[in-house]
């Protein structure tokens, strides 16, 4: 990642950056949390950072703000999500020693509702041209640990390519890390899409529930073992066992979500349709995966050779809005010259 520099539309009155990062794909999930408060996860997740689904945030600190003003494409945040905001700034204000509110723009590249979480590359870009503004000297693994405080994914969504994100004991230990950058492997995520409304519990409540589900636990413990077959299968680029890992964790976490307290269905009947979908192309050769997040649309991961036809066909079932192809793709960066 490049030198953090702070845009040269700073000047005595205002702090400005601008940084654009991507969403990713967890295959194996981060569901529940060890630490609630510092968002520390209660595992390890491995994820691929995307290439077309991309947010551009712009942060200026201001003298003459009095509260912080958040836009999300196009419209304000009020409430809770601007607390939110509200809230991650503070972390960044306080490690800079200013006390200045600021105007926050938000751009994401995919339609809201599309189905793509854009907590994780909205945090992540916040998080960056947050600490650009503010001249913040901080590691790449730092920027990771900040994001996470904004989001859990986002920590991820800090590095491009194949990224596994630790939990800790401690604020310091829970950060991601870049295993393979996104040329180490050309493996295609189909985003399809079968509803575009909103969910009714967010990812935020959905892990606060995670332990009052008997089976919490016992994912916890498959994933240690699910996350050592994922690193294996990325080094050794074995797409099959990659995939293996990835479908079995969002069935595990899916289960979880189901016999939670209260329970949680993201799936449609769209989902279920696609799930069979996936699985009845593998048998006949195809090599396809999916993986869910929280809601009820799916991940198919498949290679090159596959993913036209795969595509095609998965755009053809009943429900299916759209198809949007995903390729691994770079992380969070500043842009010196946004307006360029
Ligand atoms: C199912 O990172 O969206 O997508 O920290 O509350 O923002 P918050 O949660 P979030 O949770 C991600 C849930 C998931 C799995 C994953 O991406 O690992």
């Amino acid at each position: 990642m490049e030198t953090i520099r702070v845009h040269p539309c700073s000047s005595a009155s205002q702090l400005q950056a601008t940084a654009e990062a991507g969403a990713n794909i967890a295959l194996t999930k981060y569901w529940g949390n060890a630490d609630p408060d510092l968002r520390i996860p209660a595992n390890d997740s491995v994820s691929i950072t995307l290439d077309r689904v991309r947010t551009v945030t712009t942060v200026a600190f201001r003298a003459d703000l009095p509260e912080d003003e958040v836009t999300v494409d196009g419209r304000p945040l009020v409430g809770p999500a601007r607390e939110r905001v509200s809230r991650h700034l503070d972390l960044l204000r306080g490690l800079a020693g200013v006390s200045w509110r600021a105007r926050v723009v938000s751009e994401n590249n995919f339609p809201a509702g599309a189905g793509i979480a854009a907590s994780a590359s909205g945090f992540a870009a916040l998080t960056l041209a947050g600490a650009a503004a503010l001249g913040l000297d901080l590691s790449p693994r730092d920027l990771s640990r900040l994001a996470r405080r904004g989001s859990g994914s986002a920590a991820r969504s800090v590095f491009g390519g194949f990224v596994l994100l630790h939990t800790g004991a401690r604020d310091e230990d829970a950060f991601a890390e870049p295993l393979h950058g996104p040329d180490w492997w050309d493996i295609w995520d189909l985003i399809v899409i079968v509803s575009r409304a909103e969910k009714a519990v967010p990812s935020s409540e959905g892990h606060h529930l995670a332990p009052t589900s008997a089976l919490h636990q016992a994912r916890v413990a498959r994933v240690a073992e699910l996350n050592r077959q994922l690193l294996d299968a990325l080094a050794r680029r074995d797409f099959a066992a990659l995939g293996q890992a990835a479908e079995e964790d969002a069935l595990l976490m899916h289960a979880v979500m189901m016999t939670s307290r209260p329970s949680l269905i993201y799936w449609l009947p769209e989902t279920v349709a696609v799930m069979h979908r996936v699985q009845a192309r593998r048998r006949a050769g195809i090599p396809a995966y999916f993986t869910i997040d929280a809601g009820p649309n799916v991940h198919v991961l498949t290679l090159p050779p596959y993913r036209e036809s795969l595509q095609a066909d998965l755009r053809a079932l009943p429900g299916v809005q759209d198809v949007i192809p995903c390729r691994p793709g770079p992380g969070g960066r500043i842009i010196p010259n946004p307006a360029e």
